[in-house]
């Protein structure tokens, strides 16, 4: 798996942006720049960027592979080839994973949360671990960006409920499929999960 992510931080001058725009093919130009906050615009860009070079890293080669993504009925990018790659972006970070096998990530900043308002999105048995864990926030959010990295691999995004995924130790189980799953920090306050199906 190649993995790579970058924050997004500080707001590009004009001049950045334009320049950055040019090395992107069209469609993903006019994607960014319907966006209205610079920070969506630069994550979308800085995404496109990661893909690019991690797909360049994967093959070894030069080839353009973001003049060949699609995107499939449920809003998943993917390449008509034996590859596939996930991207997720949040407040001042991006990621993008690149694997052989099925893969979805992603990454939340870790803010202060009611708990109790996403009990429904969780097993009995996951509510407890969190309601029982010494540090509650982050066994919130390692569980959080699990699902929602599982449903990602899976491509049909949060058109299935959350709680349709049950996770166990370093796996999770989403309708008889079974994805191997890891979180780390990237920051302080960032966690990225990662969700693969071998
Ligand atoms: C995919 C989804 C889970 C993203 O969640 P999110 O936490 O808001 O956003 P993230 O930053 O983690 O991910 C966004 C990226 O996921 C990717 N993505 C979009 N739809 C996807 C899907 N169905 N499966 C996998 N990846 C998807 C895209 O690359 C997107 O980035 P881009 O817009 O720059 O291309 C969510 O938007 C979704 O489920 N979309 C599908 C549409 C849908 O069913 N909506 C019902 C809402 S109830």
């Amino acid at each position: 798996m190649i993995f790579k992510h970058a924050f997004n931080r500080d707001k590009w001058s004009d001049q950045e942006t334009n320049s950055r725009l040019t090395a992107l093919p069209l469609e993903i130009k006019q994607k960014a720049l319907r966006y209205k906050k610079w920070q969506d615009r630069q994550a979308c860009i800085i995404s496109r960027e990661l893909l690019q070079a991690s797909l360049q890293e994967f093959y070894g080669n030069n080839d353009d592979y973001l003049a060949r993504v699609q995107v499939d009925r449920f809003g998943k990018p993917f390449l008509n080839e034996e590859i596939n790659f996930s991207i997720s972006h949040t407040e001042e970070l991006v990621v993008c994973a690149v694997a052989k096998d099925v893969i979805g990530v992603d990454v939340e900043k870790i803010r202060e949360v009611e708990f109790i308002d996403f009990q429904q999105f969780f097993t009995t048995q996951e509510w407890n671990e969190i309601q029982c864990s010494e540090e509650p926030k982050h066994t919130f959010y390692r569980k959080w960006t699990i699902k929602e990295a599982v449903l990602k691999a899976d491509g049909r995004g949060l058109s299935v409920p959350l709680n349709k995924v049950a996770i166990s130790n370093h796996s999770a189980n989403l309708d008889g499929k079974f994805f191997h799953v890891e979180t780390r920090f990237l920051s302080e306050d960032h966690l990225c999960a990662v969700a693969y199906q071998s």
